[in-house]
């Protein structure tokens, strides 16, 4: 069962620091670590994350055996929970962004040992508090602090019944919400036209001339989300 056992902090550098640390020492499937405040919060790419104390659902599971889609499976179990709570319709930009409304909700960090098979998978999700206070482009469920738990059970939820699927099944729940298909984007290297999602996970994007590529989520930095 995800969430058990469950260690709660106030205050942690990251709570993937934390889970990791406890799967290293043999922590079992499930195990979920929460804050309610980050001091080092980490986003994918070398980036931080940033949420102020208690606004933010800040979770990190230890799961062992982890599917070979978990970055994206995870992601429609977010986009899940988030439209299961807030009523309008989550969107993903490739590979794990959750958008609502066009904005950056959630983001999912994914960290693991594969030769060790056990993945720490990170979610941040505002769930409290003005778009005023947060990045810009971020999003916020519009929430209150008490709702944070709320959100939580929701997320584990979603995420037990994402996990249960198979591939193909989450390959068409993400391409249901897929924020990028058809959309101009642009990579470190190149430039072009989202087509969607391949079977793989990859996200295949059409170039000038009509060549398509697929980018791999750990190698490739979208510069953007085209409007
Ligand atoms: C991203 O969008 O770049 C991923 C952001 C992931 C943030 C979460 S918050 C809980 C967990 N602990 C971290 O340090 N990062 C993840």
């Amino acid at each position: 069962m995800l969430g058990r056992p469950r260690l709660h902090l106030r205050t942690t550098t990251s709570t993937n620091d934390r889970a990791r640390a406890l799967a290293i020492a043999g922590a079992p499937h499930g195990t979920l670590v929460t804050a309610t405040e980050q001091t080092a919060g980490r986003g994918r790419q070398g980036r931080t994350w940033t949420a102020a104390a208690g606004d933010a659902l800040l979770m990190s599971l230890v799961l062992r055996d982890p599917p070979a889609l978990l970055p994206l499976a995870a992601a429609v179990a977010v986009a899940d929970a988030v439209t299961g709570t807030s009523g309008p319709e989550a969107r993903i930009k490739w590979p794990n962004d959750v958008l609502l409304g066009g904005g950056k909700v959630a983001g999912i960090l994914a960290e693991g040992r594969p030769q060790e098979g056990w993945t720490v998978l990170g979610i941040g999700l505002n769930v409290a508090g003005s778009a005023a206070r947060l990045p810009e482009r971020a999003a916020t469920l519009g929430r209150g602090p008490g709702d944070v738990e709320p959100v939580l059970a929701a997320v584990l939820a979603a995420l037990e019944d994402v996990l249960a699927l198979d591939e193909l099944e989450v390959l068409e729940r993400f391409r249901a919400r897929d924020a990028l298909a058809g959309r101009e984007v642009s990579w470190l290297g190149g430039h072009g036209r989202a087509v969607g999602v391949d079977d793989a996970g990859r996200l295949v994007v059409e170039q000038a001339g009509g060549e398509r590529t697929a980018l791999e989520a750990g190698e490739i930095h979208l510069r953007d989300l085209a409007e």
